[in-house]
């Protein structure tokens, strides 16, 4: 079972030495995706800032999605901070259960989570479930670009534990594993690999 302290992972993580980071990925999110509008998810969004950025830059209505109720109670207190009420929701649930209708949503985006999910192919099926037909998919992991990485491993050079934790997840998660994933579930699709992230990106077919 997934746990971490949220009130901190929101105040020393996300904006703190990730807080850069949010931004410049939400914006390639929309130069890749081209989605502005409708329904989109941040799949484990956690206390919710690529969610937040993705609708500041957008008129997406967003729903940060996310397994631990702690997370859902500080996204909250974020979104109202950001005055995005209107736009932006946070709801408990797990990405192998999403609680949306079939063919729903119009992008889902998800940082940093994919890893924890205990069924990371049941996941991808539902995110291709909830998914309109032309909607599209941007999961994985990463930093922005390869000086943003650069700045937060800057930020965590006392800690050779963080270090440590990104390495073995990127080994256990290379671009052939979710290859391997999408070919299984027969959803078109590609992984962009590179020193700032790894991302599988997929349109679900109209
Ligand atoms: C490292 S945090 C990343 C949070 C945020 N997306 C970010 O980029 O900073 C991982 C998040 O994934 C969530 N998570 C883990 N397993 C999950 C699952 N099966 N379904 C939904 N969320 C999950 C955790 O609760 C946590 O908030």
């Amino acid at each position: 079972m997934y746990e971490m302290n949220a009130r901190e992972y929101s105040e020393n993580v996300m904006k703190g030495y990730f807080k850069k980071i949010y931004p410049v990925i939400a914006q390639q999110i929309l130069d890749y995706t081209g989605v502005t509008e409708g329904k989109c998810i941040d799949l484990g969004g956690g206390p919710g800032m690529l969610g937040i950025s993705m609708a500041a830059i957008t008129n997406l209505e967003v729903v940060i999605y996310d397994l631990l109720p702690e997370c859902i109670e500080v996204a909250n207190e974020n979104i109202a901070e950001r005055k995005l009420n209107r736009r932006v929701t946070a709801r408990q649930g797990k990405a192998e259960d999403i609680q949306f209708p079939d063919n729903s949503v119009d992008l889902v985006i998800s940082r940093g989570s994919i890893f924890f999910w205990e069924d990371q192919k049941k996941g991808i099926a539902e995110v291709h479930r909830v998914l309109k037909p032309g909607g599209w998919a941007y999961i994985g992991g990463g930093f922005g670009t390869p000086e943003l990485l650069a700045e937060v491993m800057e930020a965590r050079k006392d800690d050779p534990e963080w270090e440590k934790g990104r390495a073995c997840r990127m080994k256990k998660n290379p671009p052939e594993h979710y290859q391997k994933i999408l070919e299984e579930l027969e959803i078109p699709g590609g992984i962009q690999y590179g020193s700032a992230g790894t991302w599988i990106i997929f349109q679900k077919q109209e």
